[in-house]
């Protein structure tokens, strides 16, 4: 039996790898982008979500695809990887066009653009520093042609390696049943789009907004499905299963779709505007997809300012998702063959701190994914030589993060059995 002790109210401990030194640090100016970005994080999470906020606004919603945001199609050294949201944030040059670009700017354009709360980009941004990047900068997609922003910081600090960007963070970000992206053991190709799950997705009878989230719940139960039936490595996590895989389905309607006068307080998500943000063109039946195709389309609108996608949004959407398809809970995996998944009792794997039931009460999937990363966040980080200032900027984010989880009443996680998984051949860090 493997146990922690877990400091709930605590991301990541990034005190394990305080350690001054002169690798590659980063200047004062850019610890002040992160300090105003952090006030802003709290200033955003207390925001009141009334309805005056939601008015429709057409020049604040409407997304720029012209002169600086023009779409351009990635170029031979840059890259692009498994998430559509960042691809397309780096075709218009919201981010960095290389495909590499700081926490601080991908938190930014996701806010910006597509209305994602400053929280729940933060914390994606993070932990994908942390754990497929420098800590302070990331790839989106495979390990950079482009160097990284800290130049050498990675290499010279051994921490994970390199960062290998989010296209290989398999199971730790990335993961299986995606709604676009096939099983990387099953497929051996995560990152692409997959056009015979895009045929499946589309032809989906549409609900009330379109391809909204009942469509998505549903596709996600099939998804589940079909990869139980097919991937005897099928692994689905606390974190990666619970969290990731039920946003990966949440952000396609809740971001994807256009926020018009029309659907004010909810957005519509059709056909055409679902295949411009996936980079397909074609028709039912003969869809195609070039890699880094991802794009705005013209006379888009996000969502309201202040309707932001917040951590919160997530959770209920994530709570929402299991009400409909109730069997989709399950955490475990396939032992090694198609059709052989096993649940693990969600009360053994926690200690009995959470059950099915509970897990679905206030705000405890979040919780419960949270607590499974800040367990495994300093047994991944081996603890390296990081420079101060880049760990005094990124407390900086995380500082602000806390009393807004702190807000989730957790209950206290002690234990985390991951020796549950070892009959799992897909289950990775088991998160
Ligand atoms: C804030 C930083 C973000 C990070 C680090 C991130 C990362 C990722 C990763 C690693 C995946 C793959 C998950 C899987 O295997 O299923 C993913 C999927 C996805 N992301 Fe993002 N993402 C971010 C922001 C966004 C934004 C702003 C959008 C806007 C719509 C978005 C939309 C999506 C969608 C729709 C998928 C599912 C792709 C599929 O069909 O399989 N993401 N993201
Ligand atoms: C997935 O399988 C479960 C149980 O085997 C079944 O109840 C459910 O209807 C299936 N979901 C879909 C969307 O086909
Ligand atoms: C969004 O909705 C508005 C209003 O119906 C429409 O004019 C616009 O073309 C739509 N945008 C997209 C990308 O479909």
């Amino acid at each position: 039996m493997k146990a922690f002790l877990i400091y709930p109210a605590t991301l990541f401990s990034l005190s394990c790898f305080a350690f001054p030194g002169n690798h590659g640090d980063i200047s004062e100016d850019t610890v002040a982008e992160y300090a105003a970005l952090a006030a802003k994080i709290a200033r955003q999470s207390e925001v009141k979500r009334d309805s005056s906020k939601r008015a429709f606004d057409a020049d604040a919603q409407r997304i720029s695809t012209t002169g600086a945001h023009a779409y351009i199609a990635p170029g031979s050294n840059d890259v692009r990887g498994p998430c559509p949201g960042l691809n397309a944030l780096a075709n218009h040059g919201y981010i960095s066009r290389t495909g590499v670009d700081s926490v601080l700017s991908i938190t930014a354009a996701s806010n910006e653009v597509f209305g994602m709360g400053l929280d729940l980009a933060a914390f994606l941004s993070v932990y994908s520093g942390v754990m497929a990047g420098d800590i302070t900068s990331f790839s989106i997609g495979g390990k950079a042609n482009s160097g990284s922003l800290l130049g050498g910081l990675t290499s010279s600090l051994g921490l994970l390696g390199e960062g290998q960007g989010l296209s290989a963070s398999h199971n730790r970000f990335e993961c299986d049943a995606s709604p676009t992206r096939g099983d990387l053991y099953s497929t051996g190709d995560p990152v692409s789009l997959n056009l015979e799950q895009f045929e499946q997705l589309a032809a989906m009878p549409q609900g009330p907004n379109g391809y909204d989230l009942t469509v998505m719940s549903k596709f996600r139960g099939a998804s589940f499905n079909n990869s139980i039936a097919t991937n005897g490595h099928f692994f689905t996590g606390p974190f990666t299963h619970l969290a990731v895989n039920a946003a990966a389905h949440a952000f396609t309607y809740r971001l994807f779709g256009n926020w018009s006068a029309e659907h004010p307080g909810e957005g519509y998500l059709d056909l055409e505007t679902l295949k411009s943000f996936e980079g397909v063109t074609g028709e039912p039946g003969n869809f195609q997809w070039e890699h880094g195709r991802e794009r705005i389309p013209e006379n888009w609108y996000r969502r309201p300012i202040g309707n932001e996608y917040s951590l919160v949004s997530l959770n209920l959407d994530a709570v929402h998702a299991i009400t409909t398809e109730p069997y989709i809970i399950a955490i475990g995996g396939n032992t090694g063959e198609p059709n052989t998944f096993t649940g693990v009792d969600v009360v053994d794997l926690t200690g009995g701190v959470f059950n099915g039931q509970t897990l679905l009460e206030g705000n405890n999937l979040a919780c419960f994914a949270f607590q499974v990363v800040s367990i495994a966040s300093p047994d991944i980080l081996r603890g390296g030589l990081l420079g101060n200032l880049v760990q005094t900027a990124v407390q900086k984010l995380t500082d602000a993060l806390n009393p807004i989880i702190a807000t989730f009443n957790c209950p206290q996680l002690t234990d985390y059995d991951t020796s549950l998984f070892e009959a799992f051949p897909g289950a990775g860090s088991g998160i």
